[in-house]
């Protein structure tokens, strides 16, 4: 079976694209990593990807005079790549319609809590904050809205016992690992269905 192109983009450290990468060349997950795309020159992600054999490549928001046309400069990149799959891992940039219609329900995003609680740049200190007893972390499929698409994984953490938000943050993080490639996997090897928001197994094309 051919394998799946997926693109990353990053904007910082990059670990869930090094978890997404490894699976990858793991053969967990059927896919492969065509190119890390990242918005700030100084993302320390970039470097690993380059040790590791994985195009990269950089656009600037600063360059771009809208939001559509720096999408539009990283969509035709990762066509160029022939991208079909596009996870976002620690991109801090809002996506535009001129992504959402060049890939559809093809993008992912990941993030840091339980959603729809706690959406936003701080989602394990909100969480931490506000006194939760479980947090966790949410893989999605990407629309306009920040944090909001249909679920395909989430995974729970409990709080007790972190000490601070940067405690459950780690946590978290763990979990994140794991739910990335888990659900990449089975989106890209099972078959799928949108129902209204709801992500069906089972059902639909794979
Ligand atoms: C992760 O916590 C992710 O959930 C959030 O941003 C962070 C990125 O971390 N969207 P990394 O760059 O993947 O290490």
């Amino acid at each position: 079976m051919a394998k799946t192109k997926l693109g990353i983009l990053i904007s910082g450290r990059g670990s869930n694209m090094q978890s997404i990468a490894r699976a990858c060349s793991s053969g967990e997950v059927p896919a492969e990593v065509a190119v890390v795309v990242s918005n700030r020159a100084d993302a320390a992600g970039l470097e690993w990807a380059a040790d590791n054999g994985i195009p990269t490549a950089v656009f600037s928001h600063k360059d771009f005079e809208s939001r559509e046309a720096h999408d539009e400069a990283i969509v035709t990149r990762l066509q160029e790549a022939e991208v079909e799959w596009v996870c976002l891992a620690g991109y801090m940039r809002l996506l535009s319609s001129v992504f959402i219609d060049a890939f559809g329900n093809r993008v992912l995003n990941i993030h840091p809590s339980l959603l729809p609680s706690f959406p936003g740049l701080h989602g394990q200190r909100d969480a931490f904050d506000y006194g939760v007893a479980v947090s966790g972390c949410t893989v999605h499929i990407v629309d306009l809205e920040l944090d909001h698409g249909p679920i395909v994984v989430q995974r729970a953490v409990p709080v007790e016992g972190c000490g601070d938000a940067g405690a459950l943050a780690d946590r978290i993080l763990i979990e994140e690992h794991r739910a990335y490639p888990e659900a990449l996997k089975r989106l890209l090897t099972e078959p799928w269905t949108l129902e209204g928001r709801r992500v069906a197994f089972g059902r639909g094309a794979s």
